[in-house]
């Protein structure tokens, strides 16, 4: 392979300077693997981050993809549609929890974000309720990098080089707390934290506060923080109580990733608004998509002029032809293939393997739920510092894995056979073995 020059690709997310001098490039992939720039065979640990669980290159959707170019490339979206985009919110609506089943497209996840969180605003706009315009998200938390999410986010170091972001944003504390540590699945402690929303509730008035916003799982960014038991649950009769919707952010729990269609449906919790990109179209097509609960999209329809646009919102992109074709590929395959049960059954090894890591290294806690794991190291200096040197050694071994700060994630694809679970947290455990 020509190396490419590695000057003008500003890369997100990625330490630019750094990457000339050890690039990480794939070429390839097909199934759990990559094949890198040397032609070396590299494990998949993390779904193409969290996006591919079904395994990569899969005929279905390039099929589809193939088909539906040739016969439609590109719809007009605004005050145009075409008939896909309407299969795949049906299809959707089948494995969203009963009553969320009004779904509006976007590109990202970051772009879901917005589109809730301006839902939220029309919503209460609509009602007659326009002074609810607060909003509550969580320390810790990722809900993308566009000005809304990240003024519901709560990540400093995304935050600070951006100014203030949107007024009117409050953060409850994130849940997890050192006694939690080595606690696989839901922690017996913290639940009362939910009480933070009723502390906003108290300190801005509850007549004031549009949405409250939360990942169930904080996912990557929070280094997988999995919700104590009880706390969704209270943040729901909170949040009904005093009118504020509640949006839950599944871009990464979403699509089978904790043995249910949806992390809502895992913990038995249902919110007004759910967002979702990544897994949609198990990675091949940029896609993201927001249901809302049917009471919500009908006030802000009711409430329109009549003859322009009810929500003036939207995505040139929106509904985008061929990756409405790669969605609709893909749910056929999950489904076909009972993939989210298989991560119920799958998910059981994966706890003991990576829970067996205890031990093998500077490892301070190691938390998890369905196929979604942290394996949080000591640090080694300031927060964080260790993380790239990890990620490259996990690479040098063989490994794509994700860090979010000093945390290793891991989110098996759910074709994954137990033998590559295996040999996945087996070069987990040579690398910290070797910190
Ligand atoms: C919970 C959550 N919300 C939003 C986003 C942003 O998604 P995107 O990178 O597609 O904009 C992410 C990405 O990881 C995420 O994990």
């Amino acid at each position: 392979m020509n190396t490419p020059n590695f000057s003008y690709h500003w890369l997100p997310f990625t330490s630019n300077r750094a990457f000339s001098t050890n690039p990480r490039l794939v070429v390839g992939a097909q199934g759990v693997h990559y094949v890198d720039a040397d032609g070396r065979r590299v494990l998949d640990g993390i779904s193409g981050l969290f996006c591919v669980p079904a395994g990569h290159g899969r005929p279905e959707i390039a099929a589809a993809l193939s088909e539906q170019v040739r016969r439609l490339d590109f719809a007009p979206t605004f005050e145009f549609a075409h008939p896909d985009g309407f299969t795949l919110a049906e299809r959707l609506a089948r494995l969203l929890p009963a009553g969320l089943d009004r779904v509006f497209f976007v590109n990202s996840g970051s772009e879901a974000v917005e589109t809730a969180l301006k839902g939220a605003l029309a919503y209460h706009r609509a009602r007659g309720d326009a002074g609810r315009a607060r909003f509550v998200g969580r320390e810790r938390a990722y809900h993308g990098v566009n000005f809304g999410g990240l003024s519901v986010g709560g990540l400093a170091k995304n935050r600070e080089m951006f100014g203030p972001g949107l007024p009117g944003v409050s953060h409850m504390r994130a849940t997890w707390s050192a006694e939690q540590a080595f606690h696989w699945g839901q922690p017996s402690t913290g639940g009362e934290l939910a009480e933070d929303l009723q502390r906003a509730v108290n300190l801005y008035g509850g007549t004031s506060i549009a949405a409250v916003i939360v990942e169930p799982i904080a996912g990557s960014s929070g280094g997988v923080i999995v919700p104590p038991e009880g706390y969704l649950e209270r943040l729901a009769e909170i949040a009904t109580a005093h009118g504020i919707l509640l949006i839950f952010d599944e871009v990464i729990t979403g699509f089978g990733r904790t043995g249910h269609a949806f992390a809502s449906q895992a913990f038995g919790v249902t919110p007004d608004i759910i967002t979702m990109a990544k897994a949609l179209t198990n990675g091949a097509v940029p896609m993201g998509a927001v249901a809302f609960r049917r009471g919500v999209h009908d006030a802000v329809i009711a409430a329109g002029a009549g003859d322009g646009a009810e929500f003036p919102h939207g995505y040139t992109w929106s509904a985008h032809p061929l990756a409405c074709a790669a969605a609709l590929a893909a749910l056929e395959i999950y489904e076909s293939e009972g993939l989210f049960d298989r991560v119920a059954k799958l998910g059981v090894g994966f706890q003991e393997a990576v829970s067996g890591l205890k031990g093998a290294g500077p490892i301070v806690d190691i938390r998890g739920f369905g196929l979604l794991a942290g394996v949080e190291l000591e640090p080694d200096g300031p927060i964080g510092h260790r993380g790239p040197e990890v990620l490259k050694a996990l690479f040098a071994s063989g490994l794509v894995a994700r860090m979010s700060g000093d945390t290793i994630i891991l989110a098996p694809p759910f074709v994954a056979s137990e033998g590559e679970i295996s040999e996945t947290v087996d070069i987990v455990r040579a690398v910290v073995g070797a910190l």
